[in-house]
């Protein structure tokens, strides 16, 4: 069924490492069956998939938020987190141990954790809902009610089912320490940034009675907390203590990464030019930059020194919008001349 594997075209990072459903044009994943045709599970997720089917949904819409918030927060740099048609979807860029690859993983893991929490607090499981630990008076004297999230259903949900083709090939490769270090740094980022967010009950809007939830924050946080931990990635190395082994700091001087960082054994390619062997690289041909940006935006550094083309065009905005009671909103249509410049 061609139709439907290509729906169900995974995120897959590496070709053999995993795979998240990137389903969106087929209806959801109800039946038992459907697991046994995702292609790219290993069999331990098949049966993970077909123990928690109602899960895989929200597996799902986190592989989509996944790849929104990548190519989000890459919208500026060379290599901008496009996914191909084909599979592996991000191409051969992620399957060296790279600070991209670092990225995609820890944002995976994030989004399924996320994505799961969330389908638990709406509702829509059977297995999971609102985190039922988080009750009574706190210690601020406001009363635990509505909602929190459960953050820990969640996270437990990502740790078994993204975690496990790591797991399952034991974890001697320093690329599988590098990928489950990542995937738990990701995870760590919704946790950093738990909240509590609260309500006040009383006479017109009084406070006499406040009652709050622990509730996880927008993903576009979560996408800034681990796009800050990319900036910041360790150069790591795989040694050996004792018997196991341990991922250190490449560089002796630097302070050793904490749970929260991400770590990557390989440097990155450069990306400049179009490489018709490697899928994915794409290069940065016809790319936007910013002319008087010196940053990696800017247009000596995303066109590699190849130069750039600059064309004006011509942007339509509404303008002098003014209030008409009542009760529309009457706006101008403002033209204006901008420059665009496209790399070489
Ligand atoms: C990324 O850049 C390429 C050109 O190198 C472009 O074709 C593609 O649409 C961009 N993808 C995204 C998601 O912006
Ligand atoms: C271009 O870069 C400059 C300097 O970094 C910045 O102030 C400006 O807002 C950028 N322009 C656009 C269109 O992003």
């Amino acid at each position: 069924d061609f139709r439907l594997t290509r729906a169900l075209c995974m995120l897959c990072v590496c070709g053999r490492l995993w795979y998240l459903a990137k389903l969106s044009s087929v209806g959801s994943i109800r039946e038992e069956e459907t697991c046994e045709r995702l292609r790219g599970l290993i069999q331990k997720q098949v049966q993970i998939c077909k123990r928690s089917v109602e899960v895989m949904d929200a597996v799902r819409r986190g592989a989509q938020l996944a790849i929104d918030e990548c190519q989000f927060q890459f919208r500026n740099r060379r290599w901008n987190c496009s996914t191909l048609e084909t599979m592996p979807v991000f191409g051969k860029v992620v399957t060296q141990g790279t600070r991209e690859a670092a990225f995609v993983y820890a944002i995976s893991a994030a989004s399924v954790a996320f994505a799961v929490t969330r389908a638990c607090s709406s509702g829509e499981l059977e297995k999971c809902g609102c985190d039922h630990n988080v009750h009574g008076v706190s210690p601020e004297g406001f009363q635990w009610s509505g909602c929190s999230d459960n953050i820990a259903y969640g996270v437990a949900f990502s740790q078994s089912f993204v975690d496990v083709r790591e797991r399952s090939k034991g974890q001697s490769s320093s690329r599988a320490l590098m990928n489950l270090h990542n995937n738990e740094a990701g995870r760590k980022a919704i946790l950093s940034q738990m909240r509590v967010e609260c309500k006040c009950h009383g006479v017109s809007g009084s406070c006499e009675v406040k009652t709050c939830w622990k509730a996880m924050p927008p993903f576009r946080k979560v996408g800034n907390v681990i796009k800050e931990k990319f900036d910041g990635a360790t150069e790591v190395e795989q040694r050996k203590v004792g018997s196991t082994k341990v991922l250190f700091p490449r560089n002796t001087q630097f302070k050793p990464h904490t749970d929260e960082d991400l770590v990557y054994l390989d440097p990155s390619p450069d990306f400049c030019d179009y490489d018709p062997r490697t899928p994915g690289m794409l290069g940065t041909v016809g790319r936007h930059c910013n002319r008087t940006s010196k940053a990696i935006d800017g247009c000596e550094l995303m066109c590699c020194g190849r130069g750039f083309q600059t064309q004006e065009v011509e942007v339509v905005n509404r303008c002098s919008c003014k209030f008409h009671w009542c009760c529309y909103v009457k706006c101008k249509q403002c033209r204006k001349m901008v420059e665009i410049h496209t790399c070489r």
